[in-house]
């Protein structure tokens, strides 16, 4: 199975819900191995995130369903600070009862989040959170100026895959989205000597 996850866009699928939508509903996708959590951490009309207690005691609920089928959590807002100090101004409150509910349960292999516009990762209350580079702008990597400095910049726009596997569990790529040169071959074609050689590589 293949997810794709795209920072910029408030309500996330594979599902059935419009793209660009900002929602409050949040929902869970029950049709795949792992299972998705949709939790919505937007306040309309405001910049920062918010995890009150009906939004948690969802999360709680959802999670106490199934504790044990491998779980991916997506929200708008990551669930630590980034060190970019604009971005952190506009963070998500309600993080220490997210933390306590997170911890309890070891099914959240990760929790997937945007608004940061750049890619970054964090061990967090027992899994891994991360943000996703945007597929428009990213958010510049300046950590010493403060909120007021703050820009953005028109890197590479990306967006970031998943994996999923019996065998692998879950498995995160990140893709870039422009066309770039390439792809080469790493081994000239020598009369199917080459390929004689991987076979044997991949030969235990
Ligand atoms: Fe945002």
């Amino acid at each position: 199975m293949l997810l794709a996850h795209i920072s910029d866009l408030h309500v996330m699928v594979p599902g059935e819900l419009a793209y660009g939508v900002v929602s409050t509903t949040p929902y869970t996708v029950e049709d795949y191995p792992i299972r998705l959590i949709m939790l919505d951490t937007n306040v309309p009309g405001k910049g920062h995130g918010e995890l009150d207690t009906e939004r948690l005691s969802w999360l709680e609920q959802q999670l106490s369903q199934q504790p044990d089928r491998p779980t991916i959590s997506f929200m708008h807002h990551p669930p630590f600070p980034t060190g970019i100090d604009l971005m952190d101004g506009y963070g998500l409150t309600g993080l220490k009862d997210l933390e306590r509910i997170v911890k309890r349960y070891r099914c959240i292999r990760r929790i997937g989040c945007g608004h940061i516009h750049r890619p970054i990762q964090k061990l967090w209350a027992g899994t891994l959170a991360y943000t996703v580079p945007s597929p428009v702008h990213q958010v510049s990597l300046d950590l010493t100026s403060d909120a007021e400095a703050a820009t953005f910049t028109m890197e590479p726009p990306a967006y970031q895959l998943h994996l999923w596997s019996e065998e692998s569990d879950l498995v995160s790529h990140t893709q870039y989205i422009d066309q770039y040169d390439g792809p080469y071959p790493f081994l000239k074609p020598d009369n199917g000597k080459n390929e004689v050689k991987l076979k044997e590589r991949a030969t235990p």
